[in-house]
């Protein structure tokens, strides 16, 4: 069985056909529509890849986080063979069908907060958040959202606005939209204040407050809008006190609350959704990757007194909540549920051996993380904290030759991110770090005399 082989090394790669395809694929698609490595996959199962070629990959990658309970989950395979017999596509908003409201009854009872919530499907990440803000602006009778520095809530035009980088996601897309306010997020490793935690005494929340007083009036904010760890960003990790101090914010000035938990969420961290860590409740909740188990589903879970403001027709879509995504995702969240314990243990295991790695190599600057959302942070020299991104580049196509698909993040392109699935076991877990850890040593080596004189682990 695949999942239970070691990756073996590529030595040469792509392979002919991957290279083949990617003659179709420079042909057709176009170079917008970006890909991070040139294979072509063939199968995968559980935490393997294997290409056209016949290589196998680890995969701590999980397509950006929709894998949290790995490739062809056998329970998620099963609901949608079973339903692929039953009927297909609906529209819920033409006949009602059964596993659209099972999992909406399901999601109710784990979000976190003590108060009924509704429910409403959608197609992705995007169209989740977007939904979310609807809700908001349309229950407020406001129209301004607050979003953070480094955020990332996905590329359709509100959800590109919410988003933070200009490159690649907004360049040249068109107007920014004015109803977008940004402000800085607790990136305590690079704080926009300058200021050190816990002496900072959080001053990117008393700048809302500032920023209340003096720039824009609280009166006009439908809602702030948060990843409570950021993403594409750099898998940033606030402290308590940020995401509390946010929630004392909406409450004081009848702001609501959005949480984007789309990379966060289902059993990423350790807990169903990462805001659970900081034990702070929102009033409506983004999800999506995970949920679906592999096929595209998001949601936006809300309070119920707040969704049902809106009228009649304002949320939803033709294939919103579709019959399979409903029944791989019922599946889904009971097998991240059940993934919980496995994400805690191998997320402490993580963080201690990428605290070892920290040791040996001067060219981590940061080490962060919760439960199996981790990342390095890459820098030329720790004191002035230069992002390494050539670097972390280098060390990307390294791991990758070596059978190890692993993805970058982060505003400075120096961040290296781990996203296994959760039911990695942790030998295949080490395995993988054994990769890394090759890579950045070669990398180091041909980084010349000054990156071998700041090793301090000889090989
Ligand atoms: C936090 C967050 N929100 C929203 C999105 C957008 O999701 P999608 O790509 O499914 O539209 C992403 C995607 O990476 C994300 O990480």
């Amino acid at each position: 069985m695949v999942r239970k082989k070691s990756p073996r090394m590529i030595s040469e790669s792509p392979g002919p056909k991957s290279r083949e395809l990617m003659k179709l694929r420079d042909k057709y698609i176009p170079k917008a529509v970006y890909n991070i490595v040139p294979i072509f996959v063939a199968s995968s199962e559980g935490v393997l890849i294997e290409d056209v070629d016949g290589n196998k990959y680890l995969d701590f990658a999980s397509g950006i986080s929709c894998l949290n309970i790995g490739h062809r989950n056998p329970q998620v395979d099963e609901a949608i063979r079973n339903q692929l017999s039953k009927y297909l596509h609906l529209c819920f908003h033409v006949t009602p069908y059964e596993p659209y409201v099972r999992l909406a009854e399901k999601l109710a009872s784990i979000a976190p907060g003590d108060f009924a919530k509704k429910i409403v499907f959608v197609n992705s990440g995007a169209e989740a958040v977007e939904n979310a803000v609807k809700v908001a602006r349309r229950c407020s009778g406001k129209s301004i959202v607050m979003a953070f520095e480094h955020a990332f809530h996905g590329r359709t035009s509100l959800a590109m606005n919410l988003t933070a980088s200009v490159h690649p996601y907004k360049f040249h897309f068109g107007s920014l939209d004015q109803s977008v306010h940004r402000t800085p997020y607790a990136y305590c490793y690079r704080c926009s204040f300058g200021l050190e935690y816990p002496g900072c005494c959080m001053r990117c929340v008393e700048y809302i407050r500032d920023t209340f007083k003096v720039h824009l009036s609280a009166d006009e904010v439908a809602a702030i809008v948060v990843e409570p760890i950021q993403g594409e960003g750099g898998f940033i990790v606030p402290p308590k006190e940020f995401l509390q101090g946010l929630r004392k914010i909406c409450d004081e000035n009848k702001i609501l609350l959005i949480d984007d938990e789309v990379q966060s969420g289902m059993g990423r961290t350790g807990r169903m959704f990462a805001i659970e860590h900081y034990s702070v409740v929102p009033e409506i909740i983004s999800v999506a990757k995970s949920l679906g188990g592999g096929l595209p589903l998001g949601a936006a879970i809300g309070k119920a007194d707040l969704m049902d403001l809106v009228h009649a027709g304002g949320l939803g879509g033709t294939f919103g909540g579709n019959p399979l995504s409903c029944v791989a995702g019922l599946k889904a969240v009971e097998q991240c549920e059940s993934a919980l314990g496995n994400t805690g243990k191998l997320g402490r295991f993580l963080m201690d051996r990428l605290r070892e790695m920290y040791e040996r190599h001067e060219i981590i600057g940061d080490v962060r993380g919760v439960g199996l959302m981790a990342c390095i942070e890459l820098v030329k020299d720790r004191k002035t904290k230069e992002p390494a991104a050539r670097e972390r580049d280098q060390i990307l196509t390294e791991c990758y030759k070596n059978g190890l698909l692993i993805i970058g993040a982060g505003s400075y392109k120096n961040v290296i991110r781990f996203l296994p699935p959760l039911i990695i076991t942790r030998e295949l877990l080490d395995k993988g770090l054994d990769i890394l850890e090759h890579a950045i040593r070669s990398i180091e080596r041909t980084e010349g005399q000054t990156t071998s004189a700041r090793l301090k682990t000889p090989m």
